[in-house]
């Protein structure tokens, strides 16, 4: 049997087995929407197949975290989600006996070797776009099944983290990615649909949907309250039940396919590009058995659920929710969504206000304390295509972790990694060039430098950047 990625479905056995014949199991993962969800396949599956294990997780996995983690008294350690870019400090644990190692994760790896190792970029599939953290820990779990047992319903939750990671595009997921969507279907855990892809089908009032769509702005529409009730109250349909906006999972498909026509009419009149009214409409995943109405029923608003718990230290909390837990965890998720997103809309207004400086190759902010490190990368994607953010160059942005460290998020588009560029290659190279460490994917990366460094880190990413689009 192959699994869903069966180029990697040999490695998967392999880690599989290993981990069957261990002593003692510590799962560690990493705190966003996709580490989340790797750890929950990952806890479902050793549950499944009768391991026992205890969970940790971690914002960073650098040498101190590893030493922690070496610490405990286990002789087996599953990495999801990271793992890959540490690899030299793992593998030197491994050599000095303080655990075996094993690996599921999709960034790009550091110069070592393990044998343990479930990695998409070692098998020839993008670990950027095809195949998430939570995918290669999906690989892992399939490959954990024992008899009875059927693991194809935790598709759902590593199709959650690929959206958390931003792996589709409009078109949806591709890829390994796309074989995880079609075992959940299969499964009877997911629908995959064209719809309006408009972030908020699930729990938004109509008006709240249309007015708050940042991806697509529409004139009169975005931002414009009153603006969005009269389109809305033009439309000739009857939006309202009880008093109360109805949301769109309410519409009937001939009503939202209704509302969509006039959208994208008002786009076209308003001289919104072709290709922005294009990506009004894609494609958009469900999870079936969770509850209509809530957020955890759209694969979007789950992982950005998942986010607000993570990056504000209570992975406790959205493990909880993504493993069942629907009341207590829940609504302490919900308060956590609240907090998370008045911090992006804060932070947000705050890049667009500042505005970025831009160099030759790269443009940077330097958000101080103002925005806080675990999500001043999700800012800086979100602030891409606003007021004089070009999306043509790179963008790099700091946020101080203390008064000695300071956090570096840099994001990309698909346009410049195909014409060479790697963000991973460039936080590593140009964090190692002043005493820090980075690295992650082509199109999104991270790094830790000292406080005071960032001149310095912009020169070195400048020129590297430079470096890879020449040639
Ligand atoms: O550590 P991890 O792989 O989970 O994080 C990936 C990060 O890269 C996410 O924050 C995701 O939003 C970002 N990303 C992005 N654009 C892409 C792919 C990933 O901003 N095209
Ligand atoms: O934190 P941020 O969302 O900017 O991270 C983008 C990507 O870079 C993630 O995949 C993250 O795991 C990776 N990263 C890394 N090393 C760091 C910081 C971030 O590999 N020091
Ligand atoms: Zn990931």
């Amino acid at each position: 049997m192959d699994g869903p990625v069966p180029e990697l479905a040999e490695c998967a056995s392999a880690c599989a087995e290993r981990l069957g014949d261990a002593d003692s199991v510590l799962l560690a993962s990493h705190i966003d929407a996709d580490g989340l969800t790797s750890a929950a396949v990952a806890a479902s599956a050793l549950e499944r197949a009768s391991i026992p294990f205890d969970t940790v997780f971690s914002k960073q996995l650098d040498e101190s975290e590893i030493a922690a983690i070496a610490a405990t008294d286990h002789d087996t350690v599953l990495f999801t989600d990271f793992g890959s870019g540490q690899l030299d400090l793992i593998a030197e644990r491994e050599a000095a006996g303080a655990f075996t190692p094993v690996v599921a994760d999709h960034h790009r790896p550091a110069d070592a070797e393990t044998e343990f190792h479930l990695n998409p970029l070692l098998f020839g599939v993008d670990g950027a776009s095809e195949l998430s953290g939570a995918g290669a820990s999906y690989a892992l779990a399939r490959a954990l099944e024992t008899d009875g047992v059927d693991n194809r319903d935790l598709a759902a939750l590593a199709v959650v983290g690929a959206v958390g990671d931003m792996q589709g595009s409009n078109g949806g997921l591709t890829g390994a990615n796309e074989r995880i969507v079609e075992e959940g279907v299969e499964a009877g855990v997911l629908e995959a649909a064209r719809d309006l892809a408009l972030y908020g089908r699930q729990t938004r009032p109509l008006p709240k949907l249309l007015e708050y769509a940042s991806d697509v702005r529409i004139p009169g529409i975005s931002n414009d309250e009153a603006g969005t009730i009269a389109f809305l109250s033009d439309l000739d349909l009857d939006l309202k039940e009880g008093g109360e906006w109805r949301r769109w999972i309410d519409l009937s498909g001939e009503e939202r396919r209704t509302v969509v026509s006039a959208l994208v009419q008002r786009a076209v009149a308003s001289g919104v590009p072709a290709s922005r009214i294009d990506s009004l409409v894609g494609t958009t995943y469900t999870l079936t058995t969770e509850e209509e109405g809530t957020e955890l029923r759209d694969v979007s608003e789950f992982s950005t659920l998942l986010n607000a718990t993570a990056r504000y230290e209570r992975a406790d909390v959205g493990l909880a929710v993504c493993l069942g837990n629907r009341d207590g965890a829940l609504d302490a998720a919900r308060a956590l969504l609240r907090n998370h997103r008045r911090n992006l809309s804060e932070g947000l207004r705050w890049v667009k206000t500042e505005g970025v400086t831009v160099e030759e190759h790269v443009q940077w902010f330097d958000a101080g304390t103002r925005i806080r490190e675990t999500i001043v990368g999700i800012i800086a994607g979100m602030a891409v295509g606003a007021n004089g953010i070009s999306p043509r160059l790179p963008i790099v942005a700091f946020a101080e972790k203390s008064d000695e460290e300071v956090k570096v998020s840099a994001r990309g588009s698909r346009v410049l990694t195909r014409q060479g560029l790697d963000l991973s290659a460039v936080m590593r190279e140009a964090s190692r060039a002043v005493g820090g460490d980075g690295g992650g994917h082509d199109v999104a990366a991270g790094a830790t430098i000292s406080n005071g460094e960032q001149r310095a880190f912009v020169e070195h990413a400048d020129r590297l950047v430079g470096e890879q689009l020449d040639g």
